[in-house]
């Protein structure tokens, strides 16, 4: 913590949090990689100044490391795919390769306890739905592609998650993700650089179509699972969000590369949702949706079932989504979000770089929210706050739950060739407080267009254009990093 008190100015409160966080997950996990984590969090970040002396070199140490604390990549027992009868042909169908391969690895991997990796090798891996299994690495060498099946039935149906209460899409069970696990601690799937395909254009088409009789399945999915790293690999076309971890804790996501045609619906990117530790970084996102979504449930499925998404760290995310948000909230958000940091977001082309998204029946909050060096080029509107568009799980939310938002920090944005200038409008009856915009310069907003902001306050310093006047009373509170 020595670092903390290096810094000249006092430490915003979510670095405060994160920092002590950090701190207790490290002495009980006795992690070697203690002064990274703790580093990360303190380091070169906006209220703060300079680096505190001797760690100069941030580069070095602003990595997800410590988030995930499984064995790795490596494993006991490790075997390839085609061992269990699979063919790369991109044509033979693998589901019961891939099932029969995660079922005998865990197998093999029972006695040692050193866990098992399964290797995908160069080819056209095509396949349903499989599981995986905990202490299990899947491993896509250069060149492997796991396509995913053309057959809906090859991604049977389970049941709706408790804090949607629904399929996302359609009432009832919803399709199951391509790849998927439950209760699982210490997964990777990582690689050099392979793909996993979902070949989602069919089930666009069923959406577009309005044939879609059950919601699409995500490429990825995690659920109740802890120590989970996805990193260096290609996740193309998947039919709904990319990777959706949920209910989940210690995740990281790093040096993805996600990709999407960018009129592909609901396509998000990752998708944080009730859970907490998560760590994205590097990562290279284009889709037809947000290119990361932090969510927790939807009104009130996902108030009783109260888990929120925390602890949340994501950086050095870039890419484009012409209709959506570099990076979202929401609008499922009920469980609550709180304790994130987004840094170093590069965005172009989009419809916002970030978007606060809520809706009445949501209850739940956002808080404690720090958003820094956002770079952007040309985005319609580059911070949006919006109301969502009444969008309910069914008749039965609760129109008195009104969602919160408040300490959220916004700084060193730099965004040109820009259309609109911010628009932060509250859900019909809230009131959001303790935002603050600090080094914010829009360029190329149109001549007439004004900040506009509905229920909406806060503290501005440094900002152009000028903002509303509800961001103009003069404070200078903890939160915007004054003491
Ligand atoms: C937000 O930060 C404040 C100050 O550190 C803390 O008291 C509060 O518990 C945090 N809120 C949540 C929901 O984590
Ligand atoms: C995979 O896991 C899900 C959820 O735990 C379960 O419903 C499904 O039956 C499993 N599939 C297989 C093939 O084991
Ligand atoms: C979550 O997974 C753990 C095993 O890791 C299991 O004991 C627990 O019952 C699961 N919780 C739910 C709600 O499914
Ligand atoms: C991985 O593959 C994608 C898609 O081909 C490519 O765009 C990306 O640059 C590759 N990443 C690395 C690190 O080679
Ligand atoms: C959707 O409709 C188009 C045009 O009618 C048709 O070509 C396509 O096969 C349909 N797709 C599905 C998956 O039903
Ligand atoms: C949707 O349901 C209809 C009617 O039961 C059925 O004919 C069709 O094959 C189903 N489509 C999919 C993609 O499962
Ligand atoms: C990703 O690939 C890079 C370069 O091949 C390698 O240095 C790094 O260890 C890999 N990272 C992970 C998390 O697998
Ligand atoms: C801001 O983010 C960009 C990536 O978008 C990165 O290249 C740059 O180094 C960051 N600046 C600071 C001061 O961290
Ligand atoms: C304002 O933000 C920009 C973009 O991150 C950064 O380059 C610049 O140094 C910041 N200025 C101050 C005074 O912090
Ligand atoms: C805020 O400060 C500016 C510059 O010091 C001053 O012009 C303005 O009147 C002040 N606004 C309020 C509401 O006090």
């Amino acid at each position: 913590m020595a670092k903390a008190t290096a810094a000249h100015e006092p430490l915003p409160p979510l670095l405060l949090l994160l920092a002590l966080l950090a701190a207790s997950y490290l002495a009980v996990t006795r992690l070697p990689a203690a002064a990274p984590l703790s580093a990360l969090l303190l380091i070169g970040h906006p209220p703060l100044p300079a680096p505190a002396p001797g760690h100069s070199d941030s580069s070095s140490i602003s990595s997800c490391a410590g988030f995930y604390a499984g064995a790795g990549p490596a494993r006991a027992v490790s075997a390839s795919v085609e061992e269990f009868g699979a063919v790369g042909d991109g044509v033979t169908s693998n589901t019961a390769a891939f099932r029969r391969a995660v079922a005998e690895l865990e197998e093999r991997a029972r006695d040692g306890g050193g866990g098992a990796r399964l290797e995908v090798p160069p080819g056209r891996w095509l396949t349903g739905s499989f599981n995986l299994t905990s202490r299990f690495t899947l491993f896509l060498h250069r060149g492997a592609v796991i396509l995913g099946s053309q057959d809906p039935e090859e991604w049977p149906l389970i049941a709706p998650l408790p804090s949607y209460g629904r399929g996302r899409e359609r009432l009832g069970p919803r399709h199951i993700s391509l790849i998927h696990g439950e209760g699982l601690n210490d997964v990777v799937v990582t690689g050099n650089n392979g793909t996993i395909d979902g070949q989602g254009e069919m089930w666009w088409e069923l959406w577009w179509n309005r044939t879609l009789n059950h919601t699409r399945g995500h490429l990825v999915e995690l659920v109740n699972s802890s120590n989970i790293l996805i990193s260096n690999i290609t996740l193309r076309n998947s039919p709904f969000w990319t990777v959706h971890p949920v209910y989940c804790s210690n995740v990281v996501m790093k040096d993805l590369t996600i990709l999407a045609p960018l009129n592909a619906p609901n396509t998000d990117g990752i998708d944080p949702d009730s859970s907490s530790e998560v760590c994205i970084e590097d990562c290279y996102i284009e889709s037809g949706d947000d290119l990361v979504a932090v969510k927790s449930g939807w009104d009130q499925y996902g108030i009783s079932v109260g888990k929120p998404s925390t602890n949340i760290v994501i950086q050095r995310v870039s890419g484009t989504t012409p209709t959506c948000s570099g990076v979202g909230f929401g609008s499922e958000m009920s469980g609550g979000i709180s304790n994130v940091l987004v840094r170093d977001l590069h965005v172009w082309n989009s419809a916002q770089a970030v978007r606060l998204k809520t809706d009445v029946g949501r209850g739940g909050y956002i808080t404690n929210i720090t958003i820094a060096n956002v770079t952007m080029e040309k985005v319609k509107v580059p911070i949006r706050f919006s109301r969502g568009a009444d969008d309910h799980s069914d008749d039965n939310y609760d129109r008195t739950a009104l969602p919160r938002i408040s300490n959220v920090l916004i700084s060193d944005i730099v965004g040109v060739d820009l259309q609109r200038a911010p628009m932060l409008e509250a859900v019909a009856g809230a009131v959001y407080e303790g935002i603050c915009f600090r080094n914010v310069s829009l360029r190329g907003i149109r001549r007439q267009d004004r900040w506009h902001c509905e229920s909406v306050y806060g503290e501005a310093h440094g900002v152009f254009p000028a903002p509303c006047e509800e961001f103009r009373n003069n404070g200078s509170s903890s939160w915007c990093g004054f003491s």
